[in-house]
């Protein structure tokens, strides 16, 4: 959870490029910044509580003479964030400084170690431990002390770490956290995620866990923890550094509810054969045989993710029908696995990174099961260890809370609920080719919500200053009340719910009054009449009503007080369609309410820690 960028080469504005690199990796972590450079014969370090753009201030009339230096952006795991604990950290010389993303598990004991060698502690991280390990491993060469040092380690990093000995040289290394390397000419960086570096190069090396790399200007040696030299592949990113800018709108979260046409016409790119019929099998890998024999699916993703997981099991047993249980990851990873029969895990995760869902896969695995990822950012953990993986092409979500990564998951989601159901016969071409034709409608759809803008925004002025909201649907409806009330938490910080409407007069109706406004998703579908009657008995005790409902539904007009109107859908595809007004609902009154939707209090993108 932290982001961390290096950089050597021959430029000189070293505070420019770190920051700049830094403020792109701000959604990792932003509870302090700091950076190291290296002089001629020191390290100089500048850290501060706070965001990046706090650090930027203090250091603003700083003009260091380096070309090499670290960098990085915290969310505080062991340390309360203060200036103290921000990293990088120094060792006893301050000959080395350290930057570290992930958590080492067994720091207390290496650190009464340390300390009864004589090492003197600053602060109260795990990271600090590793910054003294690489100053008594040090024998005159850096990549040496970092091998011996991080071979002492349990637990998960990506570091990045310099040396007043070798003012020209980072290392870095990773196990469990992402490490990215840019290539450039006289010039290479590190960081923990692409859009760091893509000002400066498209040229990429992924690392894997269990390996180091060395960068000079003029180099990038991969090595394993061994010291063995590894040949990488070159990945050419072919997104520009555009596309992880914010293009003129206004925050990020607005962008990326704006791109949805378009990301999910990315995430139905090729997967569309010229037949018309969907084809998944060179991606997927998991042999068709085992897919056709499945007897149960197990879902397991956090957040927003494990409600697309909610939408990917109401698609699955729709058209492929197989049972599906919807699992949330750190609740998964600490119960028995039921090893038996022919199952497949399917993992959802924006990140690929999140912690509790790559244990899970981890267990998967463990008792046989194939795993399917479902992730957006490629070369992520998840992706490298599933047996197949389904990229949801949604380009770079930069807003903490997910909005297009979402609706991209639920494309994946219909796309392979629709293959799985041709695989298995369980769907009669006609039929099937109905759904594909309306799934490539979807972008279309998503275009005409966001063309309503201006009629949420009122809403969301009319309703900005309640403190409590109830989101209710049933069947199809759920998942996307589910998701409505989670947005609304994490933008608005406003006490709100999802609920299964069905479900309120067995306790929550009790909360209504005029003051307690709840949202149904009383889209056209089998569920609608029984959604009214949910409607009539708020409506009966004086609360407040918006309905989500399809257009041409005059009936529920004068039933609530007020609507918003989608386009109709198969009732399969109405979570997505019914999402997407309540994202631009929350991010108006998050606005209204001046609050940083971009990066709400306490919250960080990607959860890489238990
Ligand atoms: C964090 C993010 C959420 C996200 C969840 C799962 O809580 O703030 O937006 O839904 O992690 O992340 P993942 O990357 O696994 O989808």
């Amino acid at each position: 959870m932290c982001g961390i960028v290096a950089y050597t080469g021959k430029k000189d504005n070293i505070k420019e490029i770190l920051i700049e690199g830094l403020k792109k990796l701000e959604y990792r972590g932003y509870d302090s910044a700091g950076i190291a450079v290296c002089t001629d014969t020191q390290i100089k370090v500048s850290k501060k509580k706070g965001f990046i753009k706090d650090l930027e201030k203090e250091l603003s009339q700083e003009n260091f003479r380096s070309t090499t230096g670290i960098g990085h952006t915290r969310w505080a795991t062991h340390g309360e964030p203060s200036d103290i604990n921000s990293h990088p950290h120094t060792d006893c010389t301050e000959k080395f400084a350290v930057v570290h993303n992930g958590i080492i598990e067994n720091y207390k004991e290496l650190r009464e170690e340390l300390e009864s060698r004589g090492h003197v502690f600053k602060s109260k991280t795990d990271t600090e431990v590793i910054v003294h390990l690489i100053e008594e491993n040090f024998d005159g060469d850096l990549l040496n002390a970092v091998l011996k040092s991080v071979k002492k380690l349990k637990g998960s990093f990506a570091i990045a770490v310099v040396s007043a000995y070798e003012p020209e040289t980072v290392v870095g290394a990773r196990q469990d956290s992402p490490l990215i390397a840019g290539l450039g000419e006289g010039e290479n960086f590190l960081a923990s995620d692409i859009p760091a570096v893509l000002k400066h190069t498209r040229k990429i090396l992924v690392l894997e866990d269990g390996e180091a790399i060395k960068i000079t200007p003029g180099s990038a040696e991969v090595y394993d923890f061994d010291g063995r030299l590894r040949h990488k592949e070159v990945l050419q990113v072919t997104w520009d550094a555009e596309a992880a800018e914010k293009s003129g709108y206004e925050d990020f979260m607005l962008k990326e509810i704006f791109e949805q046409p378009d990301t999910i016409r990315n995430t139905l790119r090729g997967r569309i054969k010229q037949d018309g019929f969907i084809d998944l099998s060179s991606e997927i890998k998991i042999g068709k045989n085992i897919l056709k024999k499945l007897e149960r699916i197990i879902i397991v993703a956090c957040g927003t993710s494990y409600y697309a997981g909610l939408v990917g099991k109401n698609a699955i047993e729709l058209f492929a029908q197989i049972p599906v249980e919807v699992e949330i990851s750190s609740e998964f990873r600490y119960r028995p696995i039921l090893a038996e029969g022919n199952v497949l895990v399917i993992a959802i995760t924006q990140s690929g990174e999140t912690a509790d869902t790559l244990v899970s896969m981890r267990m998967a695995k463990k008792v046989g099961f194939p795993v399917l990822a479902i992730p957006n950012v490629v070369g992520s953990t998840a992706a490298r260890e599933a047996d197949g993986v389904l990229y949801t092409h949604a380009g770079p979500e930069i807003g903490v809370a997910a909005t297009k990564t979402m609706t991209a998951q639920m494309v994946a989601l219909y796309l392979f609920a629709l293959y799985l159901a041709q695989l298995r016969n369980r769907i009669g071409s006609e039929r099937e080719k109905k759904f594909i034709d309306e799934l490539k409608r979807l972008p279309e759809l998503v275009e005409m919500i966001l063309s309503r803008k201006e009629h949420i925004k009122a809403l969301a002025e009319k309703y900005a200053g309640f403190d409590n909201f109830l989101f209710l649907g049933r069947t199809h409806g759920l998942p996307a009340a589910y998701e409505g009330a989670l947005k609304l938490k994490e933008i608005t910080y406003i006490h709100a719910e999802g609920y299964p409407a069905g479900e309120m007069k067995h306790g929550p109706i009790a909360l209504i009054d005029e003051n307690f406004p709840s949202v149904f998703i009383a889209t056209a579908g089998e569920v609608y009449e029984k959604i009214i009657s949910n409607i009539e008995e708020i409506k009966a005790r004086k609360g407040k009503v918006i309905a989500v409902a399809t257009d041409g539904d005059t009936r529920i007009k004068e039933l609530v007080d007020d609507v918003i109107y989608v386009p109709w859908t198969f009732e399969v595809y109405t979570p997505l369609v019914t999402v997407v007004p309540l994202q631009l609902f929350t991010y108006y009154i998050g606005k209204i309410r001046n609050l940083n939707v971009d990066q709400p209090r306490n919250l960080a993108k990607s959860v890489t820690v238990e």
